[in-house]
């Protein structure tokens, strides 16, 4: 996981925070830990997301303070000290001079001294933020570096009185995306679009669904991007499954496939699916429940704007998913009861999307002061909504099975929504053609 941004924007970051944290307070991040896959062997390390935004350092084994007002450094990192027979077999590290002159730090330290150094800066700053509960190995350090100098308060020490999560300042700077990282995810997006049209390209029938996910894959790699996270390769019933994992079925005539997928690109996500008959041609029941979802889909889009709120776009989609219902006969009564009973939720059991960036599902509060958040430019967001119809007497034989997901990814622009994924076709039409072009 490499950084795109350059050294000033992670500066910048670290700036907006330590003005909101104060000269009382000191804020901690360690690095994520190395996890390991089975005997002694890790799996690809992955920076913590927090820890990457205000740093870009990619080492494991390391612990980012930030000190407001202090006058020998404010930004100190402790890292892995260069040891040369380590890297001979796991590659370079920087070392604490490296911190500094390639990272930014104002001063760095081994890691190893972490216990000794950090108490001390502790000391006098009533209020610490480290956010609790998401590192098991760190947390009841912190506790007991607390504790350590509490013991000391008969002789002056001054100890913390407060551990705030830090996350809850974060989370809103990570909300609204710099113009440097609204370029992150359009690059992840635009590549995303590719592998998309790669594995529409190749899919027909007696293809395994593994075969489409290493299509994905191959695309993915050969530009340096990871999957963001497992994707679903979900053949006919299987799109009914809304975790599929498994991906190790073959593509049968007459079905669909439901393909979610999206590459993480210099640490930004993107997070698309796209629907397609495995034949190259919808029945006429798979092609009418896919226009319901694109209507609903392309209805939420348009609802993405600033003023509105976080849940217009889901309201949208179920309005428009709930009138299809009614007209494709799988729902009876008036939309307007079948909303308020949530009738609509045998066929469509999800939210029509979640904040994207860092993370797949980013952070941010979807309500602030009990209310849906207001949307503004720079937040960026999926719409995808989906109908997925189980086998039920109480539903004709030709919807069974059917699973229908549209999702893209939309930027929350000044003048209205910004769809940087809307390059990849949706429309049935053009669907089914780039599903020919063999
Ligand atoms: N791929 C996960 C999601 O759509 O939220
Ligand atoms: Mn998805
Ligand atoms: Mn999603």
């Amino acid at each position: 996981m490499t950084a795109a941004l350059d050294a000033k924007e992670f500066g910048r970051r670290r700036r907006q925070l330590m003005r909101m944290l104060g000269r009382d307070a000191i804020a901690i991040l360690p690095a994520a830990p190395v996890r390991t896959r089975n005997a002694d062997l890790p799996y690809a390390y992955r920076q913590d997301s927090y820890f990457h935004y205000l740093t870009g350092f990619p080492e494991p084994e390391s612990v980012a303070v930030l000190a407001p007002g202090r006058p020998q450094g404010e930004y100190l990192l402790f890292v892995r000290e260069r040891d040369l027979t380590r890297e001979d077999w796991d590659g370079p590290r920087s070392g604490p001079a490296g911190a500094v002159e390639r990272y930014g730090a104002d001063d760095a330290f081994p890691i190893d001294d972490v216990e000794e150094i950090l108490p001390g800066l502790m000391e006098g700053r009533p209020r610490i933020y480290y956010t609790m509960g998401t590192n098991e190995e760190f947390d009841p350090r912190i506790l007991g570096w607390v504790n350590a100098l509490r013991v000391q308060a008969r002789y002056g020490v001054q100890a913390p009185q407060e551990i705030a999560a830090l996350s809850h300042l974060l989370d809103d700077m990570r909300l609204y995306k710099s113009r440097a990282e609204q370029a992150c995810l359009r690059r992840a997006a635009t590549l995303t679009v590719d592998a998309h049209r790669r594995a529409m390209r190749f899919t027909r029938p007696g293809r395994m669904e593994y075969e489409v996910m290493a299509e994905v894959v191959h695309e993915f790699r050969r530009h340096n991007a990871d999957l963001a996270y497992h994707p679903i390769v979900a053949g006919g019933a299987n799109a009914c499954i809304m975790h599929y994992a498994d991906n190790d079925q073959v593509l049968r005539e007459g079905d669909l496939l439901l393909l979610d997928a999206g590459c993480e690109l210099d640490c930004y996500a993107a997070d698309v699916t796209r629907t397609y008959p495995v034949g190259g041609r919808f029945t006429p029941a798979q092609r009418a429940v896919y226009e319901v979802v694109l209507r609903a889909q392309l209805a939420a889009i348009d609802r993405v704007r600033p003023g509105n709120h976080w849940d217009d776009p889901h309201t949208e989609a179920v309005r428009v998913i709930t009138h299809g219902l009614v007209e494709l006969g799988l729902l009876a009564g008036r939309p307007a009861s079948l909303i308020r009973e949530g009738a609509y939720r045998q066929f469509f059991n999800h939210r029509t999307g979640h904040w994207l960036g860092i993370d797949v599902h980013d952070v941010g509060d979807y309500k602030v002061g009990g209310e849906w958040r207001v949307l503004e430019p720079g937040m960026a967001l999926t719409v995808e909504p989906g109908i997925y119809v189980k086998p039920s007497a109480k539903v004709p034989k030709e919807f069974w099975n059917i699973g229908v997901r549209i999702e893209d990814d939309v930027l929350v622009g000044r003048q209205g929504p910004e769809v940087l994924t809307g390059e990849l076709e949706k429309d049935p039409d053009a669907v089914q053609d780039m599903v020919q072009a063999a």
